[in-house]
């Protein structure tokens, strides 16, 4: 598909497909948020507004007014029926709400603080590993192993000898979660075909884990699902698979983004080694600047208005939660990156990374844990760090999900 279909309602508004967008978004978002008009972009038969300004996204984020409308199809952006039945992320209340309360007990702070050693033996393996061999590349050898093992491994309990095939699908579908009408043919079978490779093997794995159980996320939703009917077994999958895309590549494309980020920011790359107790602050800089999750889609359940403007039922809307990182009207100079801009509480406003109100990201934790860790590791054990190739960055196709496809930098234990 070209850019030529995306039809744009307000003269200069988002072109998604430009290369040029891909590389860096972020001057298109500003023109949106300076676009008097309605921007909006034609998906299909239907036209679908773009919201660009942090007030307009965090309200349509926190209303009950907006969802996905599953119940009545009324989205816009995807065949409700080709969606897995479990994976909450694209469901209302009271869906919603019941199968995320039965993951989130899974998601306490507990388990997440039992996982902290387990994530710096493995970063501190995976980056003594490239020193000795003098560089690596960040997605490949770092972030990627690192997503793998604990949502791969640890989360969903699948064997490590099986990371390849899962990290082949995780891409295929996540490319697949752009709204539908974006997406080329081959693209949509790609995906389904991915879906159903990893519905296949899932399943296999659930069967497997009933009669022989883990201590493992799949474990306890099984056994939640055998104590009743709270959980059905396909529902059991559609969670496995929402996390497999939701705490995957989200997570891989965090610690690529925050890399590239330092290393086109030295001040601030030496900022941090100099203050290693920014590395938390880092992190939500980096949700605010180059965030993972470029976008989300809600619908409209009702007659609503947001800003001022008004919304029928079944309308949609994207909502740019990276161009709400960058709007002068809530950060100050929004487009610096300021690794101490989040030190203090209560110094900047949140940024809207892991998004808001009823979705808010579960893995939240896990993804802080996980990128403090590698972002850390890296800047504290090589003070060499630095790019290794003149080639400019290629970035993952997706447009909602953000991230380098590669990033290959030196390491040295001195100073470059
Ligand atoms: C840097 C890493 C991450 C980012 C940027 C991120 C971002 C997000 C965002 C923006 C949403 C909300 C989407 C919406 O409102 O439509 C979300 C939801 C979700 N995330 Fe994350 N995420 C990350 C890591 C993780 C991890 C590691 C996991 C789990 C292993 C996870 C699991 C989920 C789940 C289950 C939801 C659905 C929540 C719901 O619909 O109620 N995420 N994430």
């Amino acid at each position: 598909m070209t850019s030529g279909q995306l039809g744009n309602v307000v003269p200069d508004a988002l072109d998604l497909f430009d290369s040029a967008h891909r590389l860096d978004p972020y001057p298109g978002y500003g023109r949106l948020r300076d676009t008097p008009g309605r921007a909006a972009v034609r998906l299909g038969d239907t036209e679908v507004t773009l919201l660009s300004r942090y007030a307009d996204c965090a309200a349509v984020l926190q209303s009950p007014a907006w969802g996905h409308g599953n119940a009545d199809r009324l989205s816009p952006f995807w065949d409700q029926e080709t969606s897995l039945p479990g994976s909450f992320i694209r469901m209302d209340p009271p869906d919603h709400r019941r199968l995320r309360a039965l993951v989130n007990k899974a998601f306490s702070a507990r388990m997440v603080a039992d996982l902290a050693p387990m994530i710096t033996r493995l970063v501190d393996s995976l980056v003594d590993h490239a020193i000795a061999a003098g560089g690596l590349d960040v997605v490949r050898d770092l972030s990627a192993p690192l997503a793998l093992a604990m949502v791969g491994q640890r989360l969903l309990g699948v064997p490590a000898r099986d990371a390849d095939l899962l990290r082949a699908w995780e891409l295929a579908i996540a490319r697949g979660t752009d709204p539908e009408p974006l997406l080329s043919a081959e693209e949509i079978a790609g995906r389904d075909e991915a879906g159903a490779g990893v519905v296949g093997y899932l399943a296999d794995l659930v069967r497997r884990r009933r009669a022989e159980p883990r201590d493992d996320l799949l474990s306890r939703l099984i056994a939640v699902e055998e104590a009743g009917d709270a959980l059905s077994a396909p529902e059991v999958i559609g969670i496995c698979v929402l996390l497999l895309i939701a705490g995957m590549e989200t997570s891989i494309n965090l610690v690529g983004n925050g890399v590239r980020a330092l290393l086109a920011h030295p001040d601030q790359l030496e900022l941090l080694r100099r203050r290693p107790e920014l590395t938390g602050s880092a992190v939500e800089e980096i949700l605010r600047y180059d965030t993972p999750t470029q976008f989300t889609m809600r619908v409209a359940l009702t007659d609503t208005t947001v800003g001022g403007r008004a919304f029928r039922r079944g309308d949609g809307v994207i909502v740019l939660m990276a161009s709400a990182g960058r709007d002068a009207a809530v950060f100050a100079e929004p487009d610096r990156l300021d690794l101490t801009r989040y030190a203090e509480p209560g110094r900047s406003p949140r940024h809207l990374g892991f998004s808001l109100g009823a979705h808010y990201c579960l893995g939240a934790p896990l993804a802080r844990l996980e990128a403090s860790t590698a972002i850390g590791t890296l800047v504290r054990r090589a003070p060499g760090l630095r790019l290794a190739t003149d080639e400019p960055v290629s970035y993952q196709p997706s447009i909602i999900h953000r991230g380098p496809r590669s990033l290959p930098v030196e390491l040295t234990t001195t100073a470059a």
